[in-house]
């Protein structure tokens, strides 16, 4: 692995990777000869919320039964794994179902991000965006998504149970200024992530006010996935009208402020479920997808990513827009098939977070091409461009949200998931029933 690349060259090796996996997505080629332009990595999987509807706590209740109590990586790994992917990648999400300012190592991770100029993406709930780091972190930032779940103080913190509001906003003002006063507004993207649901739809308008107050240069909201039965009332599938009022409420709002909204397509009340899917989260060889974390921290071998040929500048991979043949009837794109990846603490590989996506290799036990052109890898891009998916795709609620595909409940429910698990001590003391239409 070189060690010795000037900024330019890495800048260069970059920008080519990127142009390799566009072009090999423009094809539709199955096969991509190149290294994925982003990587999520799972360096941690700690939390310091507990939001109510948040699966991540499961994941982690899943691996304390089987004595596994450490969710973050350990600093060797962290490095070696930083050391094989940084110079290639353009850019890299630091963490899947955890909180990245979390992460023991992540001030380290900065100047591996310095060093290899690569750009983070940054996901998380605020409470920790804070100076100095903020300062240090905000030009090596590619995008910033603030999670972003209620319009007031009593709804946010009900929603992102132990978060105080009055410090994410506190927070959130202070980046908006810094990233003013750095020059950054057109480098660094800042986004609301919102999560809807019935506790919060009626202050998806106050959300995007916000959103607008904030300077925030887009709002992407999406549906509430369901992990419990408990969570069941919380869908906006249980509340399809008026979770079509306010999203009416909300692009209005959204409209009149000048703020870019991304939000779930309406409800059609009479015909809500279209699609007949049953083979949610089978891969090729009939496994059934990965959840969360599966730390296995006893070794580390072989690189993540063998060989790269060339590599970027401007970071693209969140920014090119659609190959032309995803606009073709019956083709489905999909930003995550050719672009990116996910690999998680034990080095499990799996092409993005649905919940039904399968493991399709292992960066410590296998070559990396054996795994990112891999039979699974392949049948997944062909399915998506010949109009056949594999059915953990056709049941995605990511595609169902971009429009390609018709909501169909399997990807939004997935209450068996954990059948034995409850949140109830960690709800606060408001009754959502209390607010059920
Ligand atoms: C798991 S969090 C991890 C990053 C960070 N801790 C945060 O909250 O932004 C990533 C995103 O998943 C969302 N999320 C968590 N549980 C969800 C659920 N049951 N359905 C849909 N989105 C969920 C969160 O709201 C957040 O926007
Ligand atoms: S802050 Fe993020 S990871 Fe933590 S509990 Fe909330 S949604 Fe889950
Ligand atoms: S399951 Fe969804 S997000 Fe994952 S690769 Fe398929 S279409 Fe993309």
């Amino acid at each position: 692995m070189p060690q010795n690349f000037d900024s330019n060259e890495y800048t260069a090796v970059t920008q080519g990777n990127e142009a390799k996996a566009l072009s090999a997505e423009n094809a539709a080629n199955p096969v991509v000869d190149a290294v994925p332009m982003k990587i999520t990595f799972e360096f941690t999987g700690d939390c310091n919320l507990h939001c109510f509807f948040c699966d991540c706590e499961f994941g982690r209740n899943e691996f304390r039964k089987q004595g596994v109590h450490k969710f973050a990586m350990d600093e060797t790994m962290f490095r070696a794994m930083a050391e094989t992917a940084f110079p290639y990648v353009s850019v890299v999400n630091p963490t899947v179902i955890g909180e990245p300012m979390t992460f023991p190592h992540f001030d380290i991770m900065l100047e591996y991000a310095e060093r290899f100029d690569v750009k983070l993406e940054i996901v998380t709930n605020g409470m920790l965006l804070k100076n100095p780091r903020l300062e240090r972190m905000m030009p090596l930032l590619d995008r910033l998504t603030m999670s972003f779940d209620g319009g007031t103080k009593e709804t946010f913190e009900h929603c992102r149970t132990g978060s105080k509001f009055d410090v994410v906003i506190r927070n959130l003002e202070q980046f908006r200024d810094l990233r003013e006063v750095q020059g950054l507004i057109k480098k660094v993207k800042f986004t609301f992530g919102v999560t809807l649901m019935r506790e919060n739809i009626e202050e998806f308008p106050a959300i995007i006010e916000w959103a607008h107050k904030l300077h925030v240069d887009e709002v992407s909201a999406g549906h509430l996935l369901v992990f419990t039965k408990e969570l069941r009332g919380s869908s906006l599938f249980e509340h399809k009208a008026l979770a079509n009022k306010w999203i009416i409420k909300a692009k209005e709002k959204a409209e009149e402020l000048g703020v870019p909204l991304t939000a779930p397509a309406l409800f059609d009340i009479e015909d809500a479920t279209v699609l007949e899917i049953s083979h949610r989260g089978q891969g090729l060889d009939g496994e059934v997808g990965a959840t969360g974390m599966l730390p296995r921290m006893d070794h580390i071998s072989g690189p993540i990513v063998s060989d790269v040929p060339n590599r970027p500048q401007e970071v693209m991979a969140q920014e090119s827009p659609p190959p032309a043949w995803s606009k073709e009837k019956g083709r489905y794109w999909c930003q995550f098939a050719w672009r990116q990846v996910f690999v998680n603490i034990s080095g499990d590989v799996a092409p993005c977070c649905h919940q039904s996506r399968p493991v399709v290799g292992n960066v410590f036990q296998q070559d990396w091409n054996e795994i990112w052109n891999g039979k699974e890898y392949q049948a997944l891009r062909k399915g998506l461009h010949e109009g056949k998916p594999m059915p953990y795709c056709a049941s995605c609620s990511l595609l169902a949200e971009q429009g390609s595909v018709d909501y169909n409940e399997e990807g939004y429910i997935f209450e068996d998931k954990f059948p034995d698990q409850s949140r109830a001590d960690q709800r606060p003391d408001k009754d959502p029933n209390s607010k059920r239409d």
